[in-house]
């Protein structure tokens, strides 16, 4: 299976779907994940929860190591925490290709963008349902990706939110009035459904956790409906 691991090697235009190990069999993670990217997943979407950034624990990067052999697909690491500054370099050994934090993470954003650049990955910011998107403005053109919260971070299984699309299509406008790369992702309460109004307001990464590890119809219908 071939896969590219650099973000920026892939189209802004393209869809990329990035299945959330979070509703994956924890029993059984490496072949869940062999599953998605049989199934034509282009990125796989790793949750790191602390605790104190948001209210739940899930894996730290001892689990992405685990992982590590038995996946091509590009790890997006999706990091809920305060002080990410602390873990870039410990997620990076363990594999991770690209990290996403928060704006909201209390560290100063310039550095920590400049310590996952530094250390050979590229750099995503995301931003809880209450923070406006313009608060990414400033760092766009150091970052491979914009990670926009639809549902508040924390678990797996919620509604999404409508109301953030709007975000999504103020992002795109400036991204295209820069005339910059950078993928909008969205998270949280992704379906088939919902992916649609994402992608029609502007997102082209799509990640999904509960509606493609828990889908009655399987993980490859499920990735196909979600595309599009
Ligand atoms: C939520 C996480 C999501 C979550 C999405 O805090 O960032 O990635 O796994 O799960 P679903 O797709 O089930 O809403
Ligand atoms: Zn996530």
């Amino acid at each position: 299976m071939s896969a590219t691991r650099n973000l920026s090697a892939f189209s802004t235009d393209q869809t990329l779907i990035a299945p959330s190990i979070l509703a994956a069999d924890f029993s059984c993670l490496g072949k869940d994940v062999a599953t998605v990217e049989k199934d034509g997943a282009e990125l796989l979407h790793i949750d790191i929860m602390d605790a104190h950034f948001v209210p739940n624990l899930s894996m730290g990067p001892g689990v992405v190591q685990c992982i590590r052999p038995h996946s091509d697909l590009l790890f997006d690491v999706h990091l809920m925490q305060t002080d990410p500054k602390d873990y870039v370099e410990p997620f990076a050994k363990a594999g991770a290709d690209h990290i996403t934090f928060h704006t909201e993470c209390g560290n100063p954003i310039d550095m920590v963008i400049r310590k996952i650049l530094d250390l050979g990955m590229t750099a995503g910011l995301s931003v809880k349902p209450g923070t406006p998107i313009e608060d990414v403005f400033p760092y766009l053109d150091q970052l491979a990706m914009v990670l926009i919260m639809t549902v508040e971070p924390g678990f797996g299984g919620q509604s999404f939110m409508e109301d953030m699309l709007p975000k999504i299509t103020r992002l795109r406008n400036e991204i295209i009035r820069r005339k910059l790369a950078v993928h909008i992702e969205v998270d949280g309460g992704i379906n088939a459904e919902t992916s649609m109004l994402c992608r029609e307001a502007g997102a082209n990464a799509i990640v999904a956790g509960t509606s493609i590890f828990r889908a009655p119809e399987g993980t490859a219908e499920a990735i196909r409906l979600i595309r599009g």
